[in-house]
C-alpha cells in the first residue's frame, strides 16, 4: 500500500505524454522512439501529430501505449556482481539472449533510422558507409563466439555436471582452442572504435540525429558491459572448469 501514491503518480504522468506530440514526447527521452517503433509507430513520420490522435486513428489501446512505455523506462540493467552469482550456464544463456537481441532488435532498428537521414552531408554519408560495416563485423564477432568459444564452455560445463550425452574425449574438437589466448584477443576488441569516432563529430540539428547518436552510444555502453560480463565472469569461470578437466584426465591417465 506504501507505493501507491508513487504509482498514481507514475500513472498521472503516462496519461499526460497522450496529450503530447510525438516530436515533444522523443525530445523529452529518445527511449519512447523505441517504444513508439514497437507500437508500429515510427516517429520521424508524425513529429507534429499528438499521441492521443495516432491512437484513435489506429486503434491503438492505450493500456499497451503505457506498459510499452513503462517497459521501456524500467529496463535497467543486471549489476555485474550479481551476474557473477550466477552458475554459468545461466551467464551463457544471458549472453545468448543478448545477442540475440542485438541482432534482431536493436540493430534492425538503428539501421533504419539511419535509412531515414538525409544523406547530403559527408558526415552522414559516412555514417550511411560505416554503421554497415560495423554490423557485418559485430555479426562476425558474434557468430564466432556461439560457434567455438561458447560451444567449447558448455562441452566443459557438461562434462563437468557429468552428463552421459557428452563424452570428455571429444575434448579433441576444441584442441586448436585456447582460452587465455581467446579472452586476449577477446579484451582487445573493439568493433565500435571507429562508429564511436564518428558519431562524435556528426552535428545533431534535427530530432532523428539526436535519436541515432543517443542510441548508438547508448549501444556503446550495452556492449561495454556486455564485454566485461564475458572477459571479467565468463572467461575467467571457463578457465577455472578448463584446469579441472585437464586435472582429471591427468588423475584418469595415472590410474591407467
Ligand atoms: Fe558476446
Ligand atoms: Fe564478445
Amino acid at each position: 500500500m506504501g507505493n501507491l501514491p508513487y504509482v498514481v503518480f507514475i500513472f498521472e504522468d503516462y496519461m499526460k505524454v497522450f496529450e503530447k506530440k510525438i516530436g515533444e514526447i522523443v525530445d523529452e527521452n529518445y527511449i519512447y522512439a523505441r517504444a513508439l517503433h514497437y507500437l508500429g509507430l515510427e516517429f520521424y513520420n508524425y513529429e507534429d501529430r499528438k499521441l492521443i490522435d495516432l491512437c484513435e486513428e489506429r486503434g491503438i489501446d492505450r493500456k499497451r501505449v503505457i506498459k510499452s512505455f513503462y517497459q521501456f523506462d524500467s529496463s535497467t540493467r543486471i549489476p555485474l556482481d550479481e551476474i557473477k552469482t550466477y552458475p554459468l550456464e545461466l551467464t551463457l544463456e544471458f549472453l545468448r539472449y543478448s545477442h540475440n537481441s542485438y541482432i534482431k532488435n536493436y540493430l534492425p532498428y538503428v539501421a533504419n533510422l539511419i535509412n531515414q537521414l538525409d544523406g547530403r552531408s559527408t558526415l552522414i554519408r559516412d555514417l550511411k558507409m560505416v554503421f554497415p560495416l560495423f554490423v557485418e563485423d559485430f555479426i562476425n564477432h558474434i557468430y564466432k563466439e556461439e560457434d567455438e568459444l561458447f560451444d567449447y564452455v558448455e562441452f566443459l560445463i557438461d562434462v563437468h555436471q557429468k552428463n552421459p550425452d557428452k563424452n570428455p574425449s571429444r575434448i579433441w574438437k576444441y584442441s586448436s582452442l585456447s582460452l587465455e589466448q581467446l579472452r586476449a584477443l577477446h579484451v582487445d576488441e573493439d568493433e565500435m572504435a571507429g562508429l564511436r569516432e564518428l558519431i562524435d563529430e556528426i552535428p545533431v540539428d534535427n530530432l532523428l540525429t539526436d535519436v541515432i547518436v543517443k542510441e548508438i552510444q547508448a549501444f556503446n555502453r550495452e556492449i561495454l558491459f556486455h564485454s566485461e560480463i564475458e572477459n571479467e565472469i565468463l572467461f575467467p569461470k571457463a578457465i577455472e572448469l578448463e584446469c579441472l578437466f585437464y586435472q582429471s584426465m591427468e588423475s584418469l591417465c595415472r590410474l591407467n
